[in-house]
Formats: C-alpha cells, structure tokens, sequence
C-alpha cells in the first residue's frame, strides 16, 4: 500500500502508468484496462493525492536511471484523497521554472526532489551536530529571540514593545552575550542550534533570517575551541558524506592568507598563489608601475599555468573589467610564448623579463596576470580574480574539500566612515597576550585570539576567546573610544556580570546554512532553507513584509511617515 502524489500519468496502449511521488522517491503504477479503478484512473491529473494497493512486480522494460526502474506495482485498489490545481510549474527535478515562481510556491518546489534532499541533509546534519556535541557532554540551551540589541556589527531588526511605549526588542545577531553568561553562571559546555537575524546586504550565501551551531566552553584556549570544531566537523563529514577528513587541519595566519590568496577565506581547491613581483620592478622607468612603487605601493601577479593559448585579447579585456570592480586600474597580463609577450612587454628591459621569468617559475605557456598599487587593493584584486580563472577554467573538482583554520586575526580595522578603529570581530575577543600592551598605542598591529573555519573559499565559521579580566576589557572599550555612557548604554548589564568570577571562556559559531550548502554542492543559500527570503528580504510565498492595520499601529505607539 502506498500512498502520495501523481507526478506523471501516460497511458500507453490501453494501459495507464502512474508515477507516484511520495517522500522517499517515485515508483511506477499499472493499471489494466480491466482493472474496476480503470475509470477513475483515467481521471487522475498531475498532483492528484492518491493511495493504492497492489503487487510488486518486475517490469518488462527496466530503466536503469531510477531507484525503482526494475519494478512496478500492479494496482488492485486505488482511492482518490485529494484533487490538485493545475502547479504553476513542473514538479521535476533541473526545472527552468523562475525561481520567484518557485519561491511564491515554495510548497510545491519542496516536492522537488532536489530540494527536499537539500532538506534531508540538513536534518542529518543537525542530528549528526546534536549527537555529537551531547557525546562531549554539551548541553543544548535556548537563549531569547526578544532582546537587547548585541554587538555584531550588522544592522538590528527591531521589535516595538507595547507595554513599555517607545521602547524596543531587538532580534539577536547571535547569541553572542547570552552564551557568555551562560558561561558566568557555570555551564561550562553550552551550544545551541540558534536562529539569527542581521538587516545587512544579501548575496548568494547570506539570509536575512539564519542558523548558527553556536558553542561556547570555559577552561579553554584556541587550541581547545578549534580541536572540537574540528572534530566535529569531520564527524558531520564522516556521517553525512561519508567522506574522511584528514585532522588536524591546516592552520595560515590571517596576514598569510591575505599575501597569498588575497582573502580571508582562501580556496585552497586550486593552486594559483599571489606572487609578489615587486622586486623584478625595482629600476623599472614604466611610469605608472614606478610612481605606483614610489607610493609604497607593489606589483603582484598569478601565473596561470598552461593557459596563455586560451586567452584571446576579448578574454583578457573581461578579465580587467572583472579586477576593476575591486578598485583596481588595470590589469597587465604577459604570456610566456618562446618569448614573453604582452601588454607591457615592450617596455619591459630584458633583464627585467628575466627576473619575471625567473621569480615566477615561467614554462611556455603559461599566462601572467599583475596588478599595480597599494597592498590591499593589489591583493584583493587578484585573489577575486584568482577564483573567477578556477572557475572559468573548471579548476575545481567535484567532491573535493579543502577545509583550514585562519587565525590570529588583527584586532582592529580602520573604519573610513567612523574615522577611527572598530573591531574586527566583536568588542569581547580577547587580544593575542603580547598585544594587550599595544591596544592603546599600536592599534594597527593588535592580532586576536581569533579563528575562522574555511571551507572551499566560504567562511564556515568562527569564534574566539573572550576577554574575561574586567581590567583588559576596559582597555578594550577605551581602544574603541567607546564613552562610558555608550558602554553602560550598550552592555553595562554584560559589563558587570563579568565582575562576578567570570571563567576563561571562549566558542564559535558555525553557519549552518552554508555548511548544509557545502554538503549538497550548492552555491544558493536558498536552496537549502525551507522557507527563504530573496535578495530583497521579503517572503514571496506569504507576501512578507507587509504593512499592518492603523489599530495594531496606534497599539504600538507607531506612526508611519507618508
Ligand atoms: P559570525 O558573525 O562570524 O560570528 O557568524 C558565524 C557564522 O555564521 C554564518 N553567517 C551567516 N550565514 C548566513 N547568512 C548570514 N547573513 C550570515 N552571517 C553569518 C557564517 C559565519 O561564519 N557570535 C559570533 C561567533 C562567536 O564569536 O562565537 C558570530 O556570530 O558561516
């Protein structure tokens, strides 16, 4: 007996075949032109909700491509549940159904195969995080949606109060503070499958509304925090994949992954390293290079190996226009033909040539990519535009992952906007020891206590140690030249709480979104969330947000501006 949804219905020399969907995947139906159910079958339309009964048998012609493909179910009871509207796109999986189409009928799109796996491998692996972490004696707690605005950095959603007029809840960007205390008040191991909400920009890996597995442990050091994680990691990889991952993991300091992959989050799928040429360029008389090296600027490049033959010139030109977006003025290429060619070439002194040739390791063939100016734009620029030459040149394989730990993350970065220093990760991380002295003096060269989980060029997750000595954490605000007021304003509650024999604590927090995107090889976060919001933060299905009545308004103190 089985019981699900008509996906397809074909009747074929008298005979009618049934594709019947339920969870678990489609199998196919018969029923005989003798069959007493033989009229009402005829009458079935995609999506109608059946339950029929019948014998298992091996069919005629199998088709290899389905789970299913070697049997059918000769029917002998079939009962109609429930009629269906014609679906406003097909129920299959690769359908070229507009993903707005989809996303206003997300009920039918979860019919999908394809999405619902993307929801089995979810489920998997949150079971695979909850097991594990309660094997390494973590309690799960559940921490308030209605609060305080934390220190996140991203813009807090706001919920009006009724009671207290005028006043506001805001929806946690984490669980940041609450874990902390959770920590003060003696748990020791906390995590939390936590809900988050930040009003910041969307891209394809960003949701207004997310998961995080957030973990918070106190006696512990780097190594402790980035031990577990990782051990985690490979158990929800070992679970849900079945692949083996290879521990312990890669660790590259913050400012190497900067040098050499131009990025926090390096993807280490592909070789391609930023190479630093500045040396080559030392007595160069090219104007724009050498008033680039007078400012304290340098020039770095990417060798693509074996490649100089599949750029044209109209290639070569997108690729500038790709490293412009990140601010950069140019791009000079170079290919190593039996001479060396390119944009610059002519201007270039053999001995010069040599040296490129020479720091750069050139075979015939290969493609030179360099960029001109100052430090962050020269690396940022080529490590975007060493991700976009994998992809275009299908660098990457399928299956492959490359996971490391990025630590030692500076402490502060300069906010043009603000004019002075923030934080680079929250106002509690705990700066590297022999640093606390320079929290004052040297903002520029504080590095935390600070790590980030990388997957394949995403950032996973990431964490720190706390500041638990009340007197470093005052240092802290006042580094932030944030007043006493702002202080006692923002966390004076938090503040004093760590006055109350606060242990060393530090956690992380995994993105469980993106995770789940790793593990279904899918680079749409949308994918792998029931019920999403699109780029523009709205809910297409229930059409959210949306405005509200003048009397729920009026009770919230709230006038709306024309
Ligand atoms: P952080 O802000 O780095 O740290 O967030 C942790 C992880 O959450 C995921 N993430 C997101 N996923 C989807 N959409 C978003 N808008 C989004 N923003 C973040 C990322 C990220 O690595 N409280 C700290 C953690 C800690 O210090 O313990 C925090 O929230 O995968």
């Amino acid at each position: 007996t089985l019981y699900g949804w008509v996906s397809k219905k074909r009747n074929l020399g008298g005979l009618i075949f049934i594709d019947l969907r339920d969870r678990s995947g489609i199998v196919q139906l018969v029923i005989r032109p003798e069959n007493k159910y033989y009229e009402l079958a005829e009458t079935l339309k995609n999506e109608y909700v059946i339950t029929v009964s019948g014998t298992v048998v091996e069919r005629e012609s199998k088709n290899e491509k389905m789970a299913t493909g070697e049997i059918e179910v000769e029917v002998t009871e079939l009962t109609l549940l429930n009629e269906a509207l014609e679906p406003p796109f097909q129920i299959t999986d690769n359908t070229n159904a507009l993903e707005d189409t989809r996303l206003k009928y997300r009920y039918l799109d979860i019919r999908r195969g394809e999405i619902k796996e993307k929801l089995e491998t979810r489920h998997k692996i949150t079971l695979a995080i909850r097991n594990f972490l309660n094997g390494e004696d973590f309690l799960e707690i559940e921490t308030p949606i209605l609060c305080k605005s934390t220190p996140e950095g991203a813009r807090d959603y706001l919920v009006p109060s009724r009671v207290n007029k005028g006043t506001f809840y805001a929806l946690p960007q984490s669980p940041q503070i609450f874990k902390q205390l959770l920590m003060v008040g003696g748990i020791e191991r906390y995590f939390q499958i936590a809900k988050c909400f930040r009003d910041e920009d969307l891209r394809a890996d960003r949701q207004p509304e997310f998961t995080q597995v957030d973990i918070e442990m106190s006696f512990v050091e780097e190594d402790d925090v980035m031990g577990l994680t990782e051990k985690l990691i490979a158990h929800v990889f070992k679970e849900v994949k079945g692949v083996e991952i290879s521990l312990p993991l890669q660790r590259m300091k913050y400012d190497d992954a900067i040098k050499n992959y131009g990025s926090d989050k390096p993807d280490l799928r592909f070789d391609m390293a930023i190479q630093d040429v500045t040396e080559a360029f030392k007595n160069t008389e090219i104007t724009f290079i050498k008033d680039a090296l007078e400012k304290n600027g340098i020039i770095n490049g990417i060798v693509v190996k074996d490649a100089a033959d599949k750029y044209s010139r109209k290639e070569i030109d997108k690729c500038t226009d790709f490293v412009k977006t990140y601010k950069a003025t140019g791009l000079i290429y170079l290919k190593k033909e039996a001479e060396l060619t390119g944009s610059i070439v002519k201007l270039l002194t053999k001995e010069e040539k040599e040296n490129i040739v020479d720091i750069l390791h050139l075979e015939e063939n290969d493609l030179v990519f360099l960029v001109v100016g100052d430090y962050n734009m020269v690396k940022t620029s080529l490590g975007a535009l060493r991700c976009k030459l994998a992809k275009d040149l299908r660098l990457i394989k399928e299956n492959d992952y490359k996971l490391l730990w990025v630590t030692d993350f500076p402490t502060f970065e300069y906010s043009e906007e603000e004019g002075r220093f923030v934080a680079c990760h929250h106002p509690f991380t705990a700066p590297k020891d022999e640093d606390i002295e320079k929290l004052l003096t040297d903002k520029s060269h504080c590095y935390s206590k600070a790590y980030d989980i990388v997957i394949n060029g995403y950032e996973a997750g990431g964490g720190s140690i706390r500041i638990h000595d009340a007197k470093v954490q005052e240092k802290m605000f006042e580094a932030l030249e944030l007043t006493n007021d702002d202080i006692e304003q923002k966390f004076g509650f938090f503040v004093r709480a760590l006055k109350y024999g606060t242990p060393p604590h530090g956690g992380l927090a995994l993105g469980l979104d993106r995770l789940t995107m790793l593990l279904t090889n899918t680079e749409n976060i949308r994918d792998v969330i029931a019920f999403p919001k699109t780029a523009s933060a709205s809910d297409l299905m229930s059409e959210c947000p949306n405005t509200v009545s003048d009397d729920q308004l009026k009770e919230l103190h709230i006038k709306i501006e024309k």
